[in-house]
């Protein structure tokens, strides 16, 4: 277990903090830690800053990460990794769709090219987007408070998707789902950052597996082609007790 001083605390919306710490450890975009809150439990959570200072931007949707998120600077962040396989990194023309925290592992991989579908709940709840270039982002709010009210397929649906030579996708395994689905027999490049619950984060409990992969080691992040092979994908999830259960 690594321990580190948290160095601030950034709140990215209402819901949403960023908690910035010391580690002189290379992480690639889109790989993750299990974050230890002591008494409470252990999430994995990708980095949202891996370049000198390194971060977690963090939402709270349990007990776990409701003990995370308090953290003050000063305070110690506990946690172990990195662990999984990144994105792969292209050169070329990168569209990134983020929904909702899932923005937080896209982070990594924006650069002034690229181009972002960025959906959230509502106008507050909108993250990261003053990191791409003016005119290179398309807000998408389900309840339509800023940019266009709708989800990120719905843009899809109006762009040319062939001058991009890679599809980086995260969020919510629905948003994942209409995504996938509606791009999987065009023959383009794509990777999916995929969520499931973790316990051990290295391959030994099986409780992160879809269709035979283990998410914490042959993921988190997927080819399109592979995850065309995952009958479980975007329709059953492991609850913590072992239960499947419908997504
Ligand atoms: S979390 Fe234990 S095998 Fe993946």
């Amino acid at each position: 277990m690594i321990r580190s001083r948290i160095t601030r605390v950034e709140r990215q919306t209402p819901t949403v903090v960023t908690l910035f710490f010391q580690w002189e450890k290379t992480v690639l975009p889109g790989q993750f830690i299990m974050v230890w809150a002591p008494g409470v439990g252990e999430v994995p959570m990708s980095l949202s800053h891996i370049q000198g200072e390194k971060g977690i931007t963090i939402k709270s949707y349990g007990p776990t990460t409701e003990a995370i998120i308090k953290n003050k600077e000063g305070e110690y962040l506990f946690f172990r990794g990195p662990y999984g396989k990144p994105f792969t990194q292209t050169q070329g023309k990168r569209l990134i769709i983020g929904g909702g925290s899932g923005m937080a592992a896209l982070r990594p991989l924006i650069h002034k090219e690229s181009y972002g579908i960025i959906s959230a709940r509502n106008k507050s709840e909108i993250l990261f987007s003053s990191l791409f270039s003016p005119g290179k982002a398309t807000i998408m709010t389900d309840d339509g408070t800023a940019g266009k009210k709708g989800f990120p397929v719905d843009a899809l649906k109006e762009m040319d998707l062939y001058p991009f030579d890679m599809i980086y996708v995260c969020g919510p395994e629905v948003m994942l789902n209409s995504v996938f689905q509606y791009i999987k027999n065009m023959g383009l490049k794509a990777e999916f950052s995929l969520e499931r619950m973790m316990k051990c984060g290295i391959g030994v409990c099986d409780s992160c597996s879809i269709s035979g992969f283990q998410l914490c080691k042959d993921g988190p992040v997927f080819q399109l082609n592979i995850m065309k092979n995952m009958e479980e994908f975007g329709v059953w999830k492991l609850t913590e007790s072992g239960k499947r259960v419908k997504i």
